[in-house]
């Protein structure tokens, strides 16, 4: 919710914050849009990145916080960055009214290509 107040989004104005849990830790990322538009990152991937970059290779788990009637999904992109650290990830989406969904990485990206497809 708190790294949703940072998000960068003066485009779509749709601010997404996210945080993953790796290592006993919380990264946290928001979404960074770019008057380019295709350069934007989502808050998921950014909060990926942040875990990656402290040194993480593991991710157990994502949140992810919308001011939306409906809880927002990963978009196709991010779950493919979170398979390369993970299959099974649950992935937790509330919005800031409360309302709530859960999903498992597996299930948003069944038959995926990941890490060991390149064995
Ligand atoms: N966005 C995210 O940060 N995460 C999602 O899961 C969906 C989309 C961002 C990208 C862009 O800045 C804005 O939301 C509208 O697509």
């Amino acid at each position: 919710m708190a790294v949703r107040e940072n998000a960068y989004a003066p485009y779509s104005d749709f601010r997404v914050g996210a945080a993953v849990r790796a290592g006993e830790r919380i990264y946290t990322g928001a979404n960074v849009e770019n008057a380019s538009y295709g350069l934007t990152i989502c808050a998921e991937r950014a909060a990926v990145f942040a875990a990656v970059a402290a040194g993480e290779r593991r991710i157990e788990a994502v949140a992810i916080v919308t001011d939306t009637p409906e809880p927002t999904p990963p978009c196709g992109a991010c779950r493919q960055v979170l398979r390369e650290f993970g299959l099974r990830i649950p992935i937790v989406s509330v919005t800031v009214g409360g309302r709530r969904a859960e999903y498992t990485l597996d299930e948003l990206l069944p038959e995926s290509f990941g890490p060991d497809n390149l064995r």
